[in-house]
């Protein structure tokens, strides 16, 4: 244990590459401004302090288009309400954002990361909606040294055997939003039920995360049907999984495909004699409008909820509900936390982005707040966040529904 928290920790770098990280950009500038003729000076001022008075570029690489476009957005207001308390100032550096869609393609992800940090130079990286371009640019990340905030993306492996001192995350695990439901569901819901996801990595996470405990507690899971993500037509999936009369159905859907499977599922009859369940996303504040009465009673689990009676949460969603003229989601309060880790970090490394990035590293594995959801620490080991995760149902608020909360299933850590 403490010889892999030291190598998440500190990255081991050779004297050569610290002394290339360390001064290789601020030469550079140096030398391109002219006249300095080796001195490492810029304008009399020391070259590395010149380069740390510059504002933090932070790259954000979001879904604004397709199936997670509302993500992409709910998670730039959140971040971006934070930053705006906090005077988009961090370390005594101004903090600008250079946005990219990150498609539901892995590879255009991979080739936005490639574009924010080659041709930009991001100072740091925030974002990830789609576990599966999580996937596509942790090496990439990795072997650049830059330091990556994740807001959403839940790839079990970026935070396990993939994992890397420079990627954060302050969202979830696939695993945090499968498993801990799972025994609860058994003992109240269903013994036997039907599962589906979205197929691609987090929709196979979740379920397999799910059977762990459900199967586990004594669960049988009928049939498993995986329609692809971005989809619109659910027929044949619902059709599938009604001839094995479920009792209930425990789905991974988020966005559109929320919309769509959730409607569709009521229209053909599928949850008017099954239960409805599923990770939160399912059930979401961003997709409940328009689900309306055909997600009323929906079962579901995770790290936060809008009627969450925290006082951290209470003033979240009142500044939320003022600036952007609607209600807060788990994906803005995942953007609005992951802002602030990025403040707390550069304001304790006094700004200083540069190098091996060891004192930024050192300073976000360090951050800890009660944030909205409860109390936010990262897990030193894995550098996944360690959260409280709650049961919700969906049900009338006066005169609309939302994830009420009525029982906490504990604080989870992945298992990493
Ligand atoms: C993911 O791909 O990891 C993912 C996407 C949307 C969600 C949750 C997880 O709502």
């Amino acid at each position: 244990m403490t010889r892999r928290r030291r190598t998440i920790g500190r990255p081991r770098l050779t004297r050569r590459e610290l002394l290339t990280a360390a001064f290789g950009g601020a030469a550079l500038l140096a030398g391109a401004a002219g006249g300095t003729r080796g001195t490492g000076r810029l304008f009399g001022v020391p070259a590395v302090l010149a380069a740390s008075t510059q504002p933090v570029k932070l790259g954000v690489l979001l879904p604004y288009s397709k199936v997670y476009q509302q993500l992409g957005e709910d998670i730039t207001s959140g971040m971006e309400l934070y930053l705006a308390s906090a005077g988009w100032k961090a370390g005594g550096r101004r903090i600008t954002l250079i946005k990219e869609d990150e498609d539901i393609d892995p590879q255009v992800a991979l080739r936005k990361a490639r574009k924010l940090i080659e041709s930009d130079s991001v100072d740091l990286m925030t974002g990830l909606v789609s576990s599966a371009s999580a996937l596509a640019i942790r090496d990439l990340v990795h072997a650049t040294k830059t330091v990556l905030v994740i807001s959403n993306a839940g790839a079990n492996a970026v935070t396990r055997a993939r994992r890397s001192p420079y990627i954060f995350r302050a969202s979830f695990s696939n695993w945090q939003t499968g498993y801990p439901i799972g025994k609860w569901f058994y003992e109240n819901v269903a013994r036997s039920c039907v599962a589906g996801a979205a197929d691609y990595a987090a929709g196979h996470e979740d379920i397999n995360a799910f059977k762990d405990s459900y199967l586990a507690a004594g669960g049988r899971v009928a049939a498993e049907v995986y329609p692809p993500l971005n989809n619109t037509d659910y027929a044949p999936y619902i059709a599938q999984m009604q001839r094995a009369k479920p009792e209930a159905i425990f789905v991974f859907f988020a966005g559109s495909d929320a919309v769509r499977f959730v409607t569709q599922a009521a229209q053909y009859g599928l949850t008017k004699d099954a239960r409805l369940a599923g990770p939160g996303f399912l059930v979401e504040e961003d997709v409940l409008p328009a689900q309306g009465r055909t997600a009323f009673g929906a079962y579901s689990c995770l790290h936060w909820a809008l009627t969450l009676q925290r006082p951290e949460n209470l003033a979240f969603a009142r500044a939320y509900r003022a600036r952007w003229k609607r209600e807060a989601t788990v994906y803005a309060m995942q953007g609005y936390d992951a802002a602030r880790v990025i403040v707390e970090a550069l304001t304790a490394a006094g700004g200083d982005t540069s190098g091996d990035k060891a004192k930024l590293i050192e300073a976000m594995a360090a951050v800890r707040f009660a944030s909205p959801r409860g109390a936010f620490a990262f897990d030193p080991d894995t550098h996944n966040v360690v959260q409280e995760v709650y049961l919700r149902q969906v049900r009338d608020v006066g005169r609309t529904l939302h994830n009420v909360v009525f029982a906490s299933l504990g604080v989870f850590r992945d298992p990493g």
